[in-house]
């Protein structure tokens, strides 16, 4: 906990707000949580819900260096954690070469000055306030590299061969990110607060819309947001492989405005299916008929 972290959770909405973040109250609780207790945050959701944007957001919140490690399949230590910088080695021993015993040689050329660190080992080292850590879709990751990160997630060290335990001063506020391809570790999540991040209720995402589209129609955006919350729910989720996240709202209500539409209606909805849709199949589902269909008055409304 820093002084100038936010010490309510309201409070923390409000400033991830003003930097363009809406967060309801269950996300908010665990961001703060987070913070409070100085764990990890495990963040779930489908794509597009704005699980990274909320660590870019909370490290603008925090004023904390905002480190992201991007993950994927063969992912490797020395791109997460750290690498020697071989030719700066090869130089250093070159230059001592007939000066100096093979063993110091060796000595010098493991100091912390040719080491190369990356995200991880940035973390560690970020002096106050210490950084915000974005460990970045980690089901991308193969299990090896989750379970070398059991020691960062439970006590925030790491140990290099050559160097000892590397401990950090200042926990790392960290996010990691999965878009659920596949289940994680039971052992990665025990170490973690974890939040399943849902599509936005749809006065969130009007809010949001709103926010990042200022210069749309207020009807318009309100009708965005209608349609992409019904298109979300029963009975027409079934209907699609893939849902429009929050991003493709915002996409869709510029490009509506680009036209200059100021009220849905089918033709337009279905000539711009491919900013919602990015699937072909899902693109061919949002028929004419459809459409209407979504764009009729709820009954009950
Ligand atoms: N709660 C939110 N408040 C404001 N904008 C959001 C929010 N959630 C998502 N967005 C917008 O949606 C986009 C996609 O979100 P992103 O964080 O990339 O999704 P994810 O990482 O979950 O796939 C962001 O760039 C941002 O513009
Ligand atoms: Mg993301």
């Amino acid at each position: 906990m820093n002084q100038t972290d936010p010490d309510s959770i309201d409070e923390l909405s409000a400033a991830l707000q003003q930097c363009g973040y809406y967060a309801d109250r269950r996300l908010a609780t665990a961001v703060f949580l987070a913070l409070r207790l100085q764990r990890p945050l495990l963040l779930e959701g489908e794509p597009g819900v704005g699980k990274t944007e909320l660590a870019k957001a909370l490290a603008e919140v925090l004023a904390r260096q905002l480190l992201r490690l991007q993950c994927y399949d063969g992912l490797e230590l020395r791109e997460a954690l750290y690498e020697w910088n071989y030719s700066a080695q090869l130089l250093h021993m070159r230059a001592a070469e007939g000066h100096a015993q093979a063993e110091q040689i060796e000595r010098e050329v493991y100091q912390e000055r040719y080491l190369i660190h990356r995200p991880l080992l940035q973390a560690l080292q970020a002096p106050a306030p210490g950084a915000v850590l974005l460990i970045d879709e980690v089901d991308r990751a193969d299990e090896p590299f989750e379970a070398f990160l059991l020691e960062y997630l439970g006590e925030y060290q790491v140990s290099i061969p050559e160097l000892g335990t590397v401990r950090a001063e200042v926990a790392p506020v960290t996010i990691l990110t999965s878009n659920r391809t596949r289940e994680l570790n039971d052992a990665v999540k025990r170490r973690c607060l974890y939040h399943w991040l849902d599509y936005p209720e749809r006065e969130r995402e009007l809010a949001i819309v709103r926010a990042q589209v200022p210069q749309a129609p207020a009807e318009l955006t309100r009708q965005v947001a209608e349609f992409v919350s019904r298109v979300r729910g029963a009975p027409y989720a079934g209907s699609f492989q893939r849902m429009p996240g929050i991003a493709e709202s915002v996409e869709w209500a510029r490009a509506l405005v680009a036209l200059d539409t100021l009220n849905l209606d089918p033709e337009v909805v279905t000539d711009t299916a491919g900013i919602l849709f990015k699937q072909r199949e899902d693109v061919a589902a949002l028929t004419r008929d459809l459409a209407a269909e979504l764009l009729a008055p709820a009954p009950t409304e």
